[in-house]
């Protein structure tokens, strides 16, 4: 009994741990972006790559909080009484990180640079209502 309830802890903190290595990968290619949005770099060739990373990865956010967490996390219960709205907030993730790549993959930077900043405006969103500040 004891051995099953360890093996249950050992794998829902393998799935926090996986979710927050997936947000942290979504995390490095936005710093990625706002060096080359604030100028900093010149790198606009990789810009495609990195908003579509987070395009791709955006999908499927709602599917790494199958249930409340069992283990210690940054994810807030409200999550899974306000299910609806998370699904939105990652929805809405999911359309304006099309909109950045389409525009990487049309080389408009003047407007890439302003969606960039739409896209970080939905993590913020989702953050401030769901996630535990540190
Ligand atoms: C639909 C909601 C939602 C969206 C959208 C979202 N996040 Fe998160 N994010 C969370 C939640 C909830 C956590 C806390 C997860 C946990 O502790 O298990 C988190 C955690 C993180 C963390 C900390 C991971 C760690 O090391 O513990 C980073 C970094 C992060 N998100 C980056 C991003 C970036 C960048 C974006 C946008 C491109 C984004 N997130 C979009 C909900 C969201």
């Amino acid at each position: 009994m004891k051995r099953i309830f360890v093996l249950v802890m050992l794998f829902a903190a393998a799935d926090v741990k996986y979710r927050q290595t997936v947000m942290k990968s979504m995390g490095a290619h936005m710093t990625a972006m706002s060096l080359v949005v604030k100028k900093e770099v010149a790198m606009r060739s990789q810009l495609g790559a990195h908003a579509e990373a987070i395009h791709a990865l955006s999908a499927t956010i709602p599917e790494m909080f199958p249930a409340p967490d069992k283990v210690r996390s940054s994810a807030k219960p409200e999550i899974w009484t306000h299910f609806d709205e998370f699904k939105s907030l990652s929805a809405r993730l999911e359309r304006e990180s099309a909109t950045l790549s389409q525009l990487a993959a049309k080389r408009d930077w003047k407007s890439f640079d302003a969606q960039f900043a739409r896209v970080a405006k939905t993590c913020e969103d989702c953050h401030d209502k769901f996630r535990v500040q540190d």
